[in-house]
C-alpha cells in the first residue's frame, strides 16, 4: 500500500520508522511519503494559514498549498499506476473511524492523509479533492485534537496492521477487541498465582469447549458493562 501524508509537522511521522510498521516499510509492504505542506507555500515566510472569511477566532489553512500538494501526489500516483486513491482528512466533523472502516481501507492501493491544523482547512480543498479522488472526513471520536497528525498516526497503525504480511501471526487479528463487535476477553500468562492473584482455573483445565465458553461470557460481560452501545438492541 502507498501512503502519503501532508502535514506542517513532517518530523512527527518519524516514529513510522520503528516497530511493526517500520518493518513493513523495509519489506516494501508499505511505501510511505511524508510531504511538508510549507514546501508548497507561495511566500518566503512559507505561510499556510490566514484569517477566516466571516470572522471568528483562529486561523484557517489556505487552499493554494493544499491544492498543489494534492496535485503533486496524485500526479505521482498516476506514474505509479495507482487508479483510485482515497484522500482522508482527519476532522472532529468526520464520520467515526471504526475497525470496520480500518478493514475497508486496508484493502486500498493508496491512502492520502491531509492533516489540518488551526481551525481547519478551507472547505474548497475538500471539495476540490473530491473531484480528483474518493474523499472522506474521519473522526477519532467526540473530542478535539490540535490537528490531524495524531489521528493520522492512529489510523495508519490500525489500518497498517491489517495489511497481509504486516503482522507475523494473522490469527492474532481474529480474537481481539472489535473484530467480532465485542470487546476482547481478559488474557493471562505465567505464573499461575501472582501477588495472591490466581489465574481463573478454567484456563488451566485444558477443556477447550469450557475455555471458549468462558471467554465468550467474559466478552459479553465486559461489553455489557463498559460498552453497551456495541450490543444489538434486545
Ligand atoms: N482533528 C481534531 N480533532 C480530531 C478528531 N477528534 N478526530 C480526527 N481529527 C481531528
Amino acid at each position: 500500500m502507498r501512503i502519503d501524508i501532508v502535514t506542517i509537522f513532517p518530523e512527527f511521522f518519524s516514529v513510522l520508522d520503528v516497530s511493526l510498521l517500520g518493518r513493513a516499510r523495509q519489506s516494501g509492504i508499505i511505501d510511505l511519503g511524508v510531504h511538508d505542506l510549507r514546501d508548497y507555500a507561495y511566500d518566503r515566510h512559507r505561510t499556510v494559514d490566514d484569517t477566516p472569511y466571516g470572522g471568528g477566532a483562529g486561523m484557517v489553512m489556505r487552499p493554494e498549498p493544499w491544492g498543489d500538494a494534492i496535485d503533486g501526489i496524485l500526479y505521482a500516483s498516476e506514474g505509479r499506476g495507482i487508479v483510485d486513491p482515497v484522500i482522508l482528512f482527519p476532522s472532529p466533523a468526520g464520520e467515526l473511524f471504526t475497525q470496520s472502516l480500518a478493514q475497508q481501507l486496508s484493502t486500498e492501493q493508496q491512502l492520502v492523509f491531509g492533516c489540518g491544523r488551526y481551525e481547519g482547512i478551507d472547505q474548497r480543498v475538500v471539495d476540490y479533492a473530491a473531484t480528483r479522488a474518493r474523499v472522506k472526513l474521519v473522526s477519532m471520536g467526540d473530542y478535539v485534537l490540535n490537528g490531524g497528525e495524531v489521528a493520522t498516526m492512529a489510523m495508519i497503525e490500525a489500518i497498517g496492521r491489517l495489511i497481509p504480511g504486516v503482522i507475523g501471526n494473522p490469527a492474532s487479528l481474529v480474537e481481539e477487541s472489535h473484530s467480532d463487535g465485542l470487546l476482547e476477553y481478559p488474557s493471562y500468562t505465567k505464573p499461575a498465582t501472582w501477588r495472591g492473584l490466581a489465574v481463573p482455573p478454567v484456563l488451566m483445565g485444558g477443556n477447550h469447549g469450557a475455555i471458549a465458553a468462558w471467554r465468550r461470557e467474559q466478552q459479553l460481560e465486559r461489553t455489557r458493562r463498559v460498552r453497551p452501545d456495541l450490543l444489538p438492541p434486545e
